[in-house]
């Protein structure tokens, strides 16, 4: 509210002005409050001011007395807005102080923290064995080329081993593209676009028909790997394999190569290896395949059979960590459940 009546200049209507101000400097509760008081009863418009006006219009004889008067009024509300201000000032640091109190013995509630997926975690620690050892990763597409997939990997155009591997073709059939079945194709990749010797391993996801079952995906992972290089030999292929097999499954891991048939690599095995483990009884696991790579194979990528030669390999990793870690059922890897990764921790 403003003052607009102007009350004539004396003791009492000085006194009642400053009784005004500091009874409602008293009832301010915040400092918005007190903002609007000190605009009311300090301001242009307040009793003091228009007082004050007055000293104009006062005789000389009483200038002194009167602007002694209003000068000691106008100084004991400023004092009093002063004290109020650092009241409030007190009052909301104490509030939040108080609000952001923290209570130091209050038993802590664990949160729920993630992990990474293990098959990231295997895909790393796979490529880190690899890499220890000089090797390269080496990357390709998943919706790949059928020639990258089967004919650059010596199938024939009507080979059966093209339906072995169930194929998602993909639409339309013309552009010749398929969601790749294995990491294989990565090796004819390597080949076109590196400098010999080749040393490189890919880990990756692949794709087939398969049904879903406990140690069947639809969609897996692989690591492949491949050397060329002047001179190598089954013996390498075999040394590298065991090599990996212990640094994966312990000192005591053991494999064994059995004949088998790849249309890219000749002669060609089955890849074996030790689960003393395993439900039933102690057996031996299919792991993955390898051999010698294929003169054809070579050739493609324009390289002289006769000069260099080449070993392969190719891992499932679901099923590494499945025989690692006594996994099951393989379908826990699609389910999505943060307990199941929370198992593996950080590290496999
Ligand atoms: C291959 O895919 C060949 N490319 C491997 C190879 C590479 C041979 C280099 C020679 C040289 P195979 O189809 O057997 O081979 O698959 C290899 C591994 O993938 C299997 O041993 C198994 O560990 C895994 N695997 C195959 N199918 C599935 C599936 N549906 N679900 C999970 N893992 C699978
Ligand atoms: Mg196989």
């Amino acid at each position: 509210m403003l003052v607009s009546e102007n009350p004539a200049l004396s003791e009492e209507s000085v006194a009642a002005a400053v009784a005004a101000a500091l009874a409602a400097i008293a009832g301010a509760a915040d400092s918005a409050a007190v903002k609007a008081v000190r605009a009311e009863h300090l301001g242009e418009h307040s009793a003091l001011a228009l007082l004050n006006a007055q000293l104009r219009s006062v005789p000389n004889e009483q200038k002194a007395l009167f602007g002694k008067l209003v000068g000691g009024a106008r100084a004991q509300v400023n004092e009093a807005f002063a004290a109020k201000d650092a009241d409030i000032a007190a009052a909301e640091m104490a509030r939040r102080l108080e609000s952001e109190a923290v209570d130091v013995t209050a038993i802590a509630v664990p949160g729920r923290s993630g992990s990474r997926h293990p098959l990231s975690l295997i895909q790393e620690r796979v490529s880190d064995v690899f890499v220890g050892m000089g090797w390269e990763v080496a990357e390709g597409p998943e919706l790949e080329s059928e020639w990258y997939n089967f004919d650059a990997l010596n199938f024939d155009a009507d080979h059966p081993a093209r339906a072995m591997q169930d194929t998602f073709f993909v639409e339309p059939l013309s552009s010749h593209l398929v969601l790749r079945t294995h990491t294989s194709p990565v090796q004819v990749r390597s080949l076109l676009e590196r400098d010999l010797p080749v040393y490189v391993v890919c880990p990756g996801r692949v794709y087939r028909t398969d049904e879903l079952d406990a140690t069947h995906l639809p969609v897996f992972s692989q690591i492949e790997g491949l050397a060329v290089d002047k001179g190598l030999t089954m013996a390498h292929l075999r040394g590298t394999l065991e090599h990996f097999a212990r640094v994966m499954f312990g000192d005591d891991a053991r494999i064994r190569l059995r004949p088998n048939y790849f249309p890219f690599t000749e002669p060609s095995a089955e890849l074996d290896i030790w689960h003393p483990a395993a439900k039933g009884g102690p057996r031996w696991i299919e792991w993955g395949g390898c051999g010698m790579v294929n003169a054809n194979v070579l050739r493609a990528a324009g390289i002289d059979p006769e000069v260099y030669q080449g070993f392969a390999f190719g891992m499932g990793l679901e099923r590494t960590l499945q025989f690692r870690n006594d996994l099951g059922d393989m379908r826990d890897f699609l389910e999505g459940d943060i307990r199941f990764s929370q198992a593996f921790g950080m590290v496999v």
